[in-house]
């Protein structure tokens, strides 16, 4: 080889090393540009507190039409607070479920974006019959425990009577940590509070289309919403939002 080739050689791969190089460092940063990988995340791999059996209970098939459109829902919405005292149907809440978290997609994809589809969210329906998980997968709940925990997020959430009125109130929490492995300690806490908000906004928009009202809150002890949940320490509580039908 001439000196000539041999220096051009030389060049090339210093420039490759420095593009590698460059690509490992965005990556520690957190700043890995690639949100289109799907990796499989169980939900059921949240660890429970105890061991129980699983109860599951299949949810119809949601609708893929409604009788309003988004521009009249979105034009409709408003943060209801009191609420009826009168139960949601199993129709109801596999469509609130679905609009948070539903599955739309062959590859696992769901109905809220989520930053490289590692999908940290966990969603639960706190009812008078109990506390359940929702499995996107299933498009089913998987019931947590027996007691109406209501009273206790109630007090949780500083006495808002809108999550003691509400014949459901629908938790979201996250697994911060399926986020973090990818996107790094920096980005994460982004990312994942804009998904709980993806997730809300999406059962907001869903309950005026099914003439129900909700209410996202905020403002309650992470601890004892943790506690009442029975979450396992890998999940923060997000959002509490109580659904039903206005008074
Ligand atoms: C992050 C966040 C936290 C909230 N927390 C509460 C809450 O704890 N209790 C409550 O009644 N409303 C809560 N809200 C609802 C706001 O009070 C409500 O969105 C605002 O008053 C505007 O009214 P609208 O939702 O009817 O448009 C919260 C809203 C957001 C976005």
């Amino acid at each position: 080889m001439s000196p000539n080739k041999k220096g051009i050689r030389l060049i090339l791969i210093s420039l490759l090393l420095l593009v590698n190089l460059a690509s490992c460092a965005t990556q520690e940063a957190g700043h890995d540009t690639d949100f289109t990988a799907l990796e499989s995340t169980d939900p059921l791999s949240v660890s429970p507190t105890t061991k129980r059996e699983r109860i599951m209970i299949n949810l119809p098939a949601p609708d893929l039409e409604g009788s309003m459109t988004l521009e009249a829902a979105l034009a409709k919405r408003r943060s209801i607070r009191s609420f009826q005292d009168k139960n949601l149907t199993d129709h109801q809440i596999s469509q609130l479920m679905w609009s948070a978290q539903g599955i739309t997609h062959p590859s696992g994809f769901r109905t809220a974006p989520s930053a490289g589809a590692l999908y940290p969210l966990e969603l639960y329906a706190a009812t008078q019959d109990g506390l359940f998980h929702y499995q996107p997968h299933e498009h089913s709940l998987m019931k947590v425990f027996d007691h109406d925990p209501r009273p206790e997020l109630y007090r949780a959430a500083l006495q808002q009577d809108s999550v003691l009125e509400a014949p459901m109130v629908i938790a979201i929490t996250a697994v911060f940590a399926r986020t973090e492995q990818r996107y790094g300690a920096a980005r994460t806490p982004l990312y994942v509070h804009l998904e709980a908000g993806h997730a809300a906004q999406n059962i907001l928009l869903q309950a005026v289309a099914l003439d129900l009202g909700a209410v996202p809150i905020g403002a309650f002890y992470d601890d004892q919403v943790k506690d009442v949940l029975e979450l396992s320490q890998d999940q923060t509580p997000l959002y509490l939002i109580p659904v039903g039908y206005p008074k």
